[in-house]
């Protein structure tokens, strides 16, 4: 059978796609390209309103190859899936398959059901109350930067968040599990890890625990003979313990970058959020890591115009952000969830007016960031290349990769490929969001 897997959202999306690519592969199925596909997989996210009316337009563009091909049939998994459930079968009949997080495991099982019985439609959005393990594929190598799940699900219910409806409770998968697979990927050629979780900071603090916390997830991890780089997202301002802020001052493979979403700068909002910290705390946090690791690379998320946000409290969120100076930062205009507690809250913010303060937000970060890009000019990096750049000179190929704080960097090379291979580069050169280096040495 010949499958396509389109992702939208979060890494964690991201990596269940990856998974269920290899998973397949390992049973005989073969990854294509769209036109050639007999089986489509869609992961989907909701988290805002814009990534789900994506995934209605996809199924109508994906109809046309239903309409060449009434054998072509697509699964359409995460977030979205949870929440619209079987009622995608009724508006595209040719959806057979829908799937949650929890439910992912068994979707290879589930998609060989399907191919042998054209009349079966399965769905698989039951909440388990443990982490499904998933089949873990031991042979072949893996990419350089590979992404490793070590919980499912939220148990915050932050205030605008659909999360913790569709991705259910917190389950922490087992220590033992994770760092064995840890081992596993790195000894089949991973060379960065990437620990995935919705709030990994609270990793081990559930009823699914096994008594390990994040830090020492962290350590043992960190641990492992080969493993050049270690990262984790993402983690919650409140639950970040001292040891994992000590982790970075002690940990050499460690990674010096953090994502800790802040959300907003004013009091008022957090609160309103339920996000359980306060401005000061968050800036003592920052000032705690900058402490233990001057060079940390700290990019964040904001949600402007969640209902009640008065003027003040924006330029609360503008201020946090020229005390901080994030590295880089993803904003989102707030939009109403179905069933989150925040649908239901007064003072809506008119759409005009998140869309200026969105702005206003993006042009002061952009400014930032180029400055903090600046800065690295005539920096030594290491780069760990991921692939051929977009850029493309007239007589060299130029490669794309990410130095330790992930920044994407772009430097020229006439070696012949350089995927997974790690490069020292002198920066030359800021753009608006990557830096061009220059090759120094041989690759590793
Ligand atoms: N509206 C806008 N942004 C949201 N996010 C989560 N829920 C909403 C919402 N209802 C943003 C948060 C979160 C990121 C993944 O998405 O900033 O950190
Ligand atoms: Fe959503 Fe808050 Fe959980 Fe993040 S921590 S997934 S924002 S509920």
């Amino acid at each position: 059978m010949c499958f396509h897997i389109l992702n939208f959202g979060c890494q964690m999306n991201v990596a269940d796609g990856h998974w269920l690519s290899q998973n397949l592969m390992s049973r005989g199925w073969t990854a294509v390209s769209e036109q050639d596909a007999q089986v489509f997989i869609i992961t989907t996210c909701s988290v805002r309103e814009k990534p789900e009316q994506k995934v209605y337009s996809l199924l109508g563009r994906l109809k046309e190859y239903v309409d060449k091909n009434p054998d072509v049939f697509v699964a359409v998994g995460g977030c979205v899936a949870q929440q619209v459930g079987e009622e995608f079968w009724n508006r595209f009949p040719f959806v057979r398959l829908v799937f949650g997080t929890d439910g992912t495991a068994m979707v290879p099982q589930a998609l060989e059901r399907l191919v042998s019985d054209p009349d079966l439609r399965i769905s698989l959005l039951d909440f388990l109350d443990y982490y499904p393990e998933r089949e873990h594929n031991e042979k072949g190598s893996v990419e350089a930067q590979t992404f490793v799940n070590i919980m499912q699900g939220c148990d915050n219910f932050c205030t605008y968040c659909i999360v913790p409806f569709t991705r259910g409770r917190q389950k922490s998968r087992a220590a033992s599990a994770v760092v064995a697979e840890c081992m596993s990927l790195v000894s089949r050629g991973a060379r960065e890890l990437t620990l995935l979780g919705q709030n990994v900071n609270s990793y081990g603090q559930d009823k699914h625990g096994d008594g390990t916390s994040f830090a020492q997830l962290l350590h043992r991890i960190s641990d492992i003979p080969g493993l050049e780089r270690l990262g984790f997202v993402t983690s919650h301002p409140k639950d970040i313990a001292q040891e994992v802020v000590d982790a970075f001052g002690m940990l050499s493979n460690l990674s010096p970058q953090l994502h800790l979403p802040v959300q907003s700068g004013s009091n008022a909002v957090l609160q309103a959020m339920g996000r359980k910290y306060t401005r000061e705390h968050y800036l003592e946090i920052v000032q705690n890591l900058r402490q233990t690791c001057p060079h940390i690379a700290l990019t964040t998320d904001f949600i402007v115009g969640f209902p009640g946000e008065t003027q003040k409290d924006f330029e609360d969120t503008l201020d946090l952000v020229k005390k901080v100076r994030f590295v880089s930062s993803f904003s989102f205009k707030y939009s109403d969830r179905p069933g989150v507690r925040a649908e239901k809250f007064p003072d809506k913010i008119e759409e005009e007016e998140k869309s200026q303060r969105l702005q206003i937000l993006q042009d002061l970060q952009n400014r930032i960031t180029i400055e903090k890009l600046n800065q690295m000019v005539g920096q030594e990096v290491t780069v760990l290349v991921e692939g051929p750049s977009k850029i493309q000179g007239d007589t060299q190929t130029f490669w794309r990769g990410r130095d330790c704080g992930g920044r994407i960097v772009n430097f020229a090379s006439s070696f012949p490929d350089l995927s997974g291979k790690m490069v020292l580069t002198t920066i030359q050169e800021a753009k608006r969001h990557s830096l061009i280096g220059e090759i120094r040495g041989e690759p590793w």
